[in-house]
């Protein structure tokens, strides 16, 4: 059976979805939750989708926003359900988010993440991100880490 990872943008209802698979998160986040975070700024939602003959199967989102101006837009939240992970699904969306971004003007792109989370640390580090900055926790692995690449 062919399986293919497909990414489009979609709404805050797809995202709260997909966020109740990712039990790293809290999986109670709702519509409001993402939509205030994000405030009147301009913003991409993006879901990417496991495509199976003609079916769609919803398996990871990233939410960004344009947080800090300056040219620069901000991958805020992002994550593949678990069942999913290795197939893609994040280098898709990541792809798609760049893509978006440079088309828009933007000249950077931001992502904060925590040691604690490791897959996405080999992902910035594999793909070109450069640390920026470490916000300091009272545990090392709550420690946040924010990293930039120009695009
Ligand atoms: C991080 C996460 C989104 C990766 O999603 P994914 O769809 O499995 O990732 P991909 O298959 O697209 O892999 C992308 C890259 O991530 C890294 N990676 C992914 N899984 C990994 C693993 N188990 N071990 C090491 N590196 C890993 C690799 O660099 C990989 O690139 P490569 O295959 O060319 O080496 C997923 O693990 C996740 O949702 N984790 C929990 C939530 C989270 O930590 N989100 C990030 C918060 S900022």
């Amino acid at each position: 059976m062919q399986k293919k990872v497909i990414v489009k943008e979609a709404t805050f209802d797809d995202v709260v979805k997909v966020n109740k698979t990712i039990l790293e998160f809290d999986t109670s986040y709702n519509k409001e939750y993402f939509k205030e975070r994000c405030g009147d700024k301009k913003r991409l939602i993006i879901v990417s989708y496991l495509q199976v003959h003609i079916k769609e199967l919803p398996i990871g989102y990233i939410v960004a926003y344009d947080r800090f101006g300056k040219g620069s837009f901000y991958c805020w939240m992002a994550a593949v359900d678990p069942k999913y992970r290795g197939k893609g699904a994040l280098k898709a969306m990541i792809k798609y988010l760049e893509t978006w971004a440079k088309k828009k003007g933007y000249r950077q792109l931001r992502i904060k993440t925590r040691n604690r989370r490791r897959e996405m640390l080999n992902y910035l580090v594999k793909y070109g991100y450069n640390f920026v900055d470490v916000i300091k926790k009272e545990d090392i692995l709550e420690n946040r880490i924010l990293l930039q690449k120009e695009i």
